[in-house]
This record gives C-alpha cells, structure tokens and sequence, in this order.
C-alpha cells in the first residue's frame, strides 16, 4: 500500500484539514515549508530516529537502545557541566563553578531516572535479544569513561579498548593528563590557603585520585565556617550532590543488571555484578564522606 500524507500516523486524516484552517487564523503557527520543516533540521531528528535499530523483534529492545543512546546524549552534557565547573575552580571562579555544578546535578537526575524506562524488563524478555549485540557492553562506552576520569577514577588501561578510533582516545589520553573536578577543587582550597598536602595539589595525574587524610582536615577547616557566604563549603556541598547522584546511577545500574541477568557473566567479558558492586561501592570524592565520620 502506497503511503499518502493523509496515512501518515503523525498527522491523520481529518486533523489536517483542520490544522490548516487554524493556520489561517492570525497568532497561529506557520503550515507550508519547502521541504523539510526547520525543526527537523535543527534537531535533526531524521538522524536522530534513524539510530534506533532494533536487532530482534523482541519489542523490549527497542527500549534498552532508547534508553542507552538517552544516557550516552546525557553522559555528553554532564561532561561539559563538569569541565566548565572544573575550569571555574582553575580561574578562581567559585560562584561560576556552582551555576555548572546546579546544572550537573539537574543532568545527572534526568540521568538517574532514565533507568525507569528498563525498569520492567524481564529476564527473558532480556535474554529474546541478548545474543543481538555480542559482546557489546557499556563498559566500552567512552563517553563513560570520559566522566570516571574527570570525576579522578584515572585508568591508562581504560584508553585501550578505544585506540581503534584516534580521535576519540586522544580526546581521553587528553582528560587523562590533566586535573579533573576534584583535583581542581583540592588545587583551589590550596590556594586560598588551607592545608591541602602537596601531592594533592601536583602530581601524576594520569594516576587515579588516592584518599588522603589531609585532605579530610582541609575539607574539615572548610565545614568548620558555617557561614552562608562561604563560598567553600557551598562548594563542597555541591560536589556531594554530584557525588551523590553518580552513586545514585551506579546503583539503579546495578539493580536493573540484577533483575534482567542475575549473577550470569557480561556481555563485556566481566563476571557481572560483582565487578559492578565493587565499582559502584567507591565513594566519589571519598574525602568529603570521611569527614561525615567526625563531624
Ligand atoms: C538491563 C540492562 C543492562 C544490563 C543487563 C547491563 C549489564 C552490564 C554488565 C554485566 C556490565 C559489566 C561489564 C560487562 O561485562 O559487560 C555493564 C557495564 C556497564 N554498563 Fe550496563 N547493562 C545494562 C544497561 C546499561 C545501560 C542502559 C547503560 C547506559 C549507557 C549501561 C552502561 C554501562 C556502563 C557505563 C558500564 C561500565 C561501568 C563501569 O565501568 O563501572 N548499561 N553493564
């Protein structure tokens, strides 16, 4: 059967009629375009549902793409709120830091709750496409990666799967080479005086953040000051919620890898979820919840 403007589900018989008759009317919005509508363009939205495609007619599949490449556009724009944020903290420029730390944690909700899209799936609904994508695993997303080295979990090893496409393992030698969140928060309370130890401030930064505490009694002096303006423990506070959110992703991941697969290995080549807990275990900017133990 040919497909006439009329059969297209977006806008059926009847409502066009009508809608062209509300556009005679002044206030209301423009009907005729050439060719494809300026929204379609902007947002590119033929590319955009062209990258929904399913391997199996198991319709939960469609779901668990939907949801992946939702949380990889999101992985993308938290990795810009922290690299502005961390810039900020490099420039001195507290209250800048804080407006791209408000936007994170936003991002990083919307992030958290997209795993309710999965939330229902069945492990066999799991198992109909599981064999569809091999051994493609997110643990091979970059994009991932990119935000574990700015959050300071720093991996040499973890550029490796990615040196198949250059540009974007030097995009990650380059996150990996240089200070991330943290590091740049710890440089700036050094700055303004307080006692950060020195290896917190220089080193090797492509090794992975390690737990000082120093660090503690610094962040201590921080939370000692409980004034509204100061400025530092308001950015302590939002580094919490960041740090809090992204245990928040680590679990709900978790969970939904519990429920559809068990303790079965992953498709990665992992043993599943006991590599997981281990990783969604680790405190993010651990020194900031050590300090809970003493306050
Ligand atoms: C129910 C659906 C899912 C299952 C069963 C699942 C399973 C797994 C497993 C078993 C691993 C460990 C590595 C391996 O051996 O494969 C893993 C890692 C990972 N998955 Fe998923 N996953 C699911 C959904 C998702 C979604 C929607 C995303 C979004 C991008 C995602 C992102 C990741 C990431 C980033 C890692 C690496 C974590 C790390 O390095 O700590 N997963 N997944």
């Amino acid at each position: 059967m040919s497909t006439t403007a009329q059969q297209c589900p977006y806008f059926p018989q009847g409502e066009e009629t009508e809608a062209r008759e509300q556009g005679e009317e002044e206030g209301a919005p423009s009907l005729d375009f050439e060719r494809a509508t300026p929204y379609v363009d902007y947002v590119g939205v033929d590319t955009l549902l062209d990258l929904k495609r399913p391997r199996t007619d198991e319709p939960a599949e469609s779901a668990f793409i939907l949801t992946t490449q939702v949380m990889e556009l999101l992985f993308t724009l938290v990795a810009e709120h922290w690299e502005a944020a961390r810039d900020a903290l490099e420039a001195d420029d507290v209250p800048g830091a804080l407006a791209w730390l408000r936007r994170s944690r936003n991002a990083q909700d919307v992030l958290t709750g997209s795993w309710d899209l999965l939330a229902d799936m069945t492990p066999r609904q799991f198992n109909r496409f599981r064999d569809a994508f091999g051994e493609a695993s997110g643990f091979q997303s970059y994009t991932y990666r990119h935000l574990e080295f700015l959050l300071g979990n720093k991996s040499g090893p973890m550029v490796r799967p990615h040196k198949g496409m250059p540009r974007v393992a030097e995009r990650l030698d380059s996150v990996l080479e240089h200070p991330g969140l943290y590091d740049a928060a710890l440089r700036l309370l050094a700055r303004r005086g307080l006692p950060v130890p020195g290896g917190a401030v220089e080193r090797d930064w492509t090794q992975p953040y390690e737990e000082d505490p120093g660090v503690v009694e610094a962040w201590a002096r921080v939370y000692a000051d409980e004034r509204d303006d100061n400025e530092l423990l308001l950015l302590a506070e939002a580094l919490m919620d960041v740090a809090e959110r992204v245990t928040r992703w680590r679990h709900r991941h978790l969970m939904a890898v519990k429920r559809t697969m068990g303790g079965k290995p992953g498709s990665g080549g992992s043993n599943g979820l006991t590599w997981l807990a281990r990783n969604a275990e680790k405190d993010v900017f651990p020194e900031l919840w050590r300090l809970r133990d003493t306050l």
